[in-house]
């Protein structure tokens, strides 16, 4: 199985950015902990990061052609983004929603899912963690 894990905007500037907030990990030592959790699992997973929503949406429909699965980090594009809403009801591959922090305790706005509907299911807060309980719902029998 080949899960394909999409970091949105923001997201490459991990380990530098708010890291009260998001932690002290830069984006290419999560990817490292999230390819090494997907093996132990007996998977493989590539890993893409953008900051352009566009470049996401290209990246989640190039998926329905070798990925059994995505786990995404939208970013803020998660709480505007009708486009990327609609890209993963179209790309017809189970979507795992994740963010590192918890975004049901942050601001308001944060609280609003554009993807919640079209995703198997949603987990923030739990930093990196996140990411390998995401791989961890894809890779349960009816997911
Ligand atoms: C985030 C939460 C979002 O609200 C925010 O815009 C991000 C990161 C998270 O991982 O906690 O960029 O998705």
């Amino acid at each position: 199985m080949t899960i394909l894990v999409v970091h949105g905007p923001n997201l490459n500037l991990l380990g530098e950015r708010e890291p009260d907030v998001y932690g002290t990990l830069t984006l290419t030592q999560l990817n490292a902990l999230i390819i090494a959790h997907g093996r132990a699992r007996g998977c493989e997973v590539s890993t893409y990061q953008s900051n352009h929503e566009g470049n996401l949406l290209d990246a989640l429909q190039g998926a329905r052609h070798y990925a059994q699965g995505v786990v995404i980090n939208p970013g803020a594009y998660g709480h505007t983004s009708y486009a990327l809403r609609d890209c993963i009801a179209a790309i017809r591959i189970p979507v795992v929603e994740v963010h590192l922090s918890d975004v049901e305790a942050r601001e308001p706005f944060r609280r609003i899912s554009t993807i919640a509907d079209v995703c198997i299911g949603k987990i923030s807060g739990l930093g990196p963690q996140s990411y390998c309980e995401g791989i961890d719902l894809l890779l349960t029998p009816e997911a």
